[in-house]
């Protein structure tokens, strides 16, 4: 079978800007990812995620390696890859509800009544329905992380890139989006790749964890979760707890280790 994503012998080094001193953020890095598999990568700070995410999404370029999707390599960004960044990202001369329409600007699949319902549907998802109206620098960071997920969600992109999204987010709101995405994802089974540092929303959201070292990435395990964790009872609260702790211990251990690493070498 066609991989849906294909990550071949992919590096990243970035060079100060006097040329002398070189930073190697991700090794020769290969990695294949199939249709419908929600990956989350983990790792210490610093160590490449975002690098290696603005690389899978086309805003980087790789000094070497290819990336393929469906088989065909990718160059440069394209609207087939939908990302959410770690910061907040809307347009302040937007309202809320324009900001999230945006996102459906460009697909030719839906009507342009249908657009107006994908926007209400994930406006009312990320619960904005009231602030329908506010330009967005009139709303709470959080609030504009929410917005920025609506609009990436509503662009359907084939893949879902999202670094930290939830980050900022308080506990309630972050909870109850992760459970709207793992619902997408059970019902759209839409490729994604997630950055987190929460070992628990790793768990929760994984189909498969992916753990890098620090830097420069290179992956030191990867866990499929689907495999130990059935993801209905993840998403029904019916999980085996013991397992889910074990799992928890077992991945804090191995970042633990990396994150020694990191202060080794500042
Ligand atoms: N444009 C750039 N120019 C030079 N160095 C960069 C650039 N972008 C990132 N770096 C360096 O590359 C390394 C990896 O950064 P990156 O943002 O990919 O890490 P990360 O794993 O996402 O970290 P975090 O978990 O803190 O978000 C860091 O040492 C960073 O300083
Ligand atoms: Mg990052």
């Amino acid at each position: 079978m066609q991989n849906f994503i294909e990550i071949s012998d992919v590096s990243k080094t970035y060079w100060s800007e006097d040329g002398k001193t070189e930073t190697k953020v991700v090794l020769p890095l290969s990695m294949t990812i199939a249709e419908g598999e929600m990956v989350m990568f983990l790792g210490p700070s610093g160590c490449g995620k975002t690098t290696l995410m603005r690389i899978i999404g086309g805003l980087e370029t790789q000094d070497h390696g290819e990336i393929h999707l469906q088989g065909e390599r990718l160059a440069g960004p394209d609207r087939r890859r939908g990302m959410v960044f770690q910061s907040y990202s809307s347009f302040p001369w937007l309202s809320v509800r324009d900001n999230i329409k945006f996102g459906t600007r460009y697909r030719k699949d839906i009507s342009a009544q249908e657009k107006e319902e994908v926007t209400d549907h994930y406006m009312n998802m990320v619960g904005l329905t009231r602030y329908a109206d506010f330009y967005t620098n009139r709303i709470s960071g959080g609030m504009r992380q929410r917005v920025a997920i609506a609009r990436t969600l509503a662009s359907s992109p084939k893949v879902l890139l999202m670094d930290e999204p939830f980050g900022a987010l308080d506990a309630q709101t972050r909870e109850y989006l992760q459970l709207q995405l793992m619902d997408i994802n059970a019902r759209e089974k839409k490729t994604t790749v997630f950055v987190t540092h929460d070992v628990e929303e790793a768990i929760l959201l994984a189909s498969r964890i992916v753990i890098f070292s620090s830097r420069p990435a290179r992956i030191v395990k990867e866990i499929r979760v689907d495999d130990l964790i059935p993801p209905e009872s993840r998403r029904d609260g019916s999980l085996d707890m013991e397992t889910f702790m074990a799992l928890r211990a077992d991945i804090l251990k191995i970042i633990r280790a990396e994150y020694a690493h990191t202060l080794e070498d500042t």
